[in-house]
């Protein structure tokens, strides 16, 4: 499974790309908001950092608009994704990009259906958003795997990306069920790296080694 950042903080983002283990980058305009900075050229120095997609969403509601949008974002860098809102403007902007050779990422994805109607419009990524479907008392797991059966079911190539992940938990469901991605805040893809007993562990290994008066180098 890929692991995304859900964050337009650049620091936070370069601090996890040392790691070796980030495959890509999604954003949202609350995201840029937040960052306090300006959308064009966070996009651009993010796309610096990372090898894989970088997600950045249009804000137009029309297909002509959403086009323009999309032709300034992809100018960019070549690895930017556009994401684009499930709606039949948001799919008909996704079918003419993807037709392009463009990557898509179609977001805002609340049900089965929709990610059946994203698939057919290419998207190269769904987005189904499972923290925001458990806080209306809905169940964000189900939905990831009713997209996997039906994908699977008919070789879509479309990859389910897991968005709104709010803890571990979501992301260990996701790999269990075969999501292709999770894009996760920075504190959720920090936490994955948690074990009491892990830090328990070298607690006590380095008690006894100190006690040995040994050094490797
Ligand atoms: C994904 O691409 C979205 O940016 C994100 O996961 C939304 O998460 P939220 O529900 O925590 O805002």
């Amino acid at each position: 499974m890929k692991f995304f950042v859900d964050t337009a903080d650049t620091a936070e983002i370069a601090d996890l790309a040392a790691t070796g283990l980030l495959d890509g980058v999604t954003t949202n305009p609350s995201l840029i908001h937040k960052s306090g900075r300006d959308f064009l050229p966070v996009v651009q120095e993010i796309c610096g950092l990372v090898d894989g997609p970088v997600s950045a969403e249009v804000v137009a509601l029309d297909h002509e608009t959403m086009m323009r949008e999309a032709e300034v974002l992809r100018n960019l860098a070549d690895n930017v994704a556009i994401k684009v809102p499930l709606t039949i403007d948001g799919l008909k902007t996704c079918k003419k990009l993807t037709d392009d050779g463009c990557m898509v990422n179609v977001t805002l994805c609340f049900s089965a259906n929709q990610a059946l109607l994203a698939a057919k419009a290419g998207a190269s990524f769904i987005s189904p958003f499972v923290g925001r479907h458990d806080d209306n008392g809905l169940d964000g797991m189900q939905l990831i795997e009713d997209i996997r059966l039906i994908y699977d079911n008919y070789l879509f190539d479309t990859e389910i990306l897991v968005a709104s992940i709010r803890n571990p938990i979501h992301v260990l469901e996701s790999a269990k069920i075969g999501a292709d991605v999770a894009t996760m805040p920075p504190n959720v893809i920090r936490g994955l790296f948690n074990h009491v007993l892990t830090d328990k562990g070298i607690e006590g290994f380095l008690a006894d080694w100190k006690k040995t008066g040994q050094s490797i180098v």
